[in-house]
């Protein structure tokens, strides 16, 4: 039996999708645990090009089946969209998606707040995707949340009255249009009926898979560097996303989890506000438009800058990695010099990332190193040995810094663009 997570190691989208895709195959459950739709993973592999936001990225997979732990929030229609989306495209759910009952709900004023809260610190936002996951996340640890299990009885009517009685208020006095509880209460009914037969308690399912030897593959949802407690608060997500939120958001006891594999992206991009010490603003530049990426959920414009050992060193100690999965490593082919950021000084002294906090982070000096590119297209390699010298010698040189083996490198966006070492 084995637990793997995935994880990414720096602030989201590393190409976490891409790698629970492709380990799934050999896996029983593959699992969310965190975060909600805020995450946007790209899957690419003979069924099509998908962008999923709720459902496991693994379920592609014929034999496995996806779980949504209690520690994940859920926008219900965004939920019924991607199973209806899933189906289409001849992936069905049926028994094989099951939802936990303690999974709290994105309401219509989670999604409002978020915008409202953002407006409000203006030029010092978060630079959330307004999906409600802060606001959500709020009333979870604040008891006023409202979960699945709610709605097998009027448990919901109740709270959800409380709710739009408090929520107005703050609604209305930052200017915006009140809530009618008639028509929210009436549209989560109906999401109701339509997610029921996903909704299934995963206590027993989950236990029972852990005594005899099932293999699980745990997605985690954002990056490393998004963490509410060890991320560039309050430039963070509203959830741990470490591994030991797995623990807390499926059920599943540390001791457990075993592999952690860290998806890391062969540059470096962020999303939103907060620091990002390598970031490149030269925007006319090649790199920058070779690093150019939109978001999955919000289609906004990524931020690009160098790979920074400093963030994927920090990343292996607090999540305890075991094994690196590289990917974009085809991005960088064509630069004739390559940046890495090798770690940060301050006043002229060494320091580390975990030293400084969120505006610390901003003001460090990045110590550079500058290796040689290659000038192949390495997007139809299948072997490390037949990647050019200067690209080996960059992968070894992650390995050196960050102390564990790669052991998948990506080398174009679809599912078998991966080398295996
Ligand atoms: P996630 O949130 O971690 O799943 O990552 P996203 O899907 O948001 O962003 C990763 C982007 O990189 C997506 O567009 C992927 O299709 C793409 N991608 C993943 N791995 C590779 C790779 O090895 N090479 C290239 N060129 N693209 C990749
Ligand atoms: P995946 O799973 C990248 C970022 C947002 C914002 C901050 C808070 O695809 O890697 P939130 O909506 O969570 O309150 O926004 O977190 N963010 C992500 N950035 N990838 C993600 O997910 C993200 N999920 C949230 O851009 O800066
Ligand atoms: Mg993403």
């Amino acid at each position: 039996m084995t637990v793997t997570a995935v994880i990414g190691s720096q602030w989201g989208d590393e190409g976490k999708g891409k790698a629970v895709d492709f380990l799934a195959e050999k896996m029983d459950y593959v699992a969310r645990f965190n975060g909600g739709n805020n995450a946007g993973h790209t899957v690419i592999n003979e069924f099509g090009t998908f962008k999923i936001h709720l459902v496991p990225s693994g379920i592609f997979a014929k034999n496995t089946i996806g779980l949504i732990g209690g520690g994940v929030v859920i926008d219900p229609q965004v939920l019924i969209d991607e199973i209806e989306m899933l189906n289409q495209a001849g992936i069905g759910l049926n028994g094989r998606l099951w939802v936990s009952p303690r999974s709290h709900l994105i309401m219509p004023y989670h999604k409002i707040l978020d915008g409202l809260y953002e407006e409000a610190k203006g030029a010092g936002a978060t630079g959330t995707t307004r999906r409600g996951i802060g606001p959500v996340f709020a009333d979870k640890v604040s008891y006023n949340g409202i979960r699945w299990t709610d709605f097998t009885s009027d448990m919901f009517e109740q709270r959800l009255k409380v709710q739009l009685e408090l929520k107005n208020k703050i609604i209305i006095a930052l200017g915006g249009e009140a809530l009618k509880y008639e028509s929210v209460r009436a549209e989560y009914r109906g999401y109701y009926v339509k997610l029921k037969p996903y909704i299934k308690e995963l206590f027993s399912l989950v236990q029972e898979g852990l005594k005899t030897g099932k293999n699980f593959l745990l997605e985690q949802a954002m990056g490393t560097f998004l963490d509410t407690d060890w991320g560039t608060y309050p430039f963070v997500t509203a959830s741990t996303t470490i591994p030991s939120a797995a623990s807390a958001g499926l059920g599943i006891p540390p001791r457990h989890i075993i592999n952690v594999i860290g998806v890391t992206k062969a540059y470096t991009t962020r999303v939103g506000g907060g620091p990002l010490p390598t970031e490149i603003k030269d925007y006319d530049s090649e790199v920058y438009k070779k690093f150019g990426e939109v978001a999955a959920t919000t289609g906004r414009v990524r931020r690009v800058g160098w790979l920074d050992l400093e963030i994927v060193r920090t990343a292996v100690e607090l999540s305890g990695v075991t094994e690196i999965c590289l990917t974009k490593l085809d991005v960088l082919s064509g630069l004739k010099q390559i940046q890495v950021c090798s770690g940060y000084q301050m006043n002229g002294l060494p320091v580390r990332y975990a030293d400084v906090d969120a505006y610390g982070l901003d003001k460090v000096e990045t110590i550079y190193q500058t290796l040689p590119g290659w000038s192949e297209d390495i997007s139809k390699a299948k072997t490390f040995e037949a990647l050019p010298v200067n690209a080996r010698s960059y992968v070894k040189m992650i390995e050196d810094a960050a102390g564990v083996p790669v052991k998948w490198i990506g080398v174009g966006p679809e599912r078998d663009a991966t080398i295996r070492r």
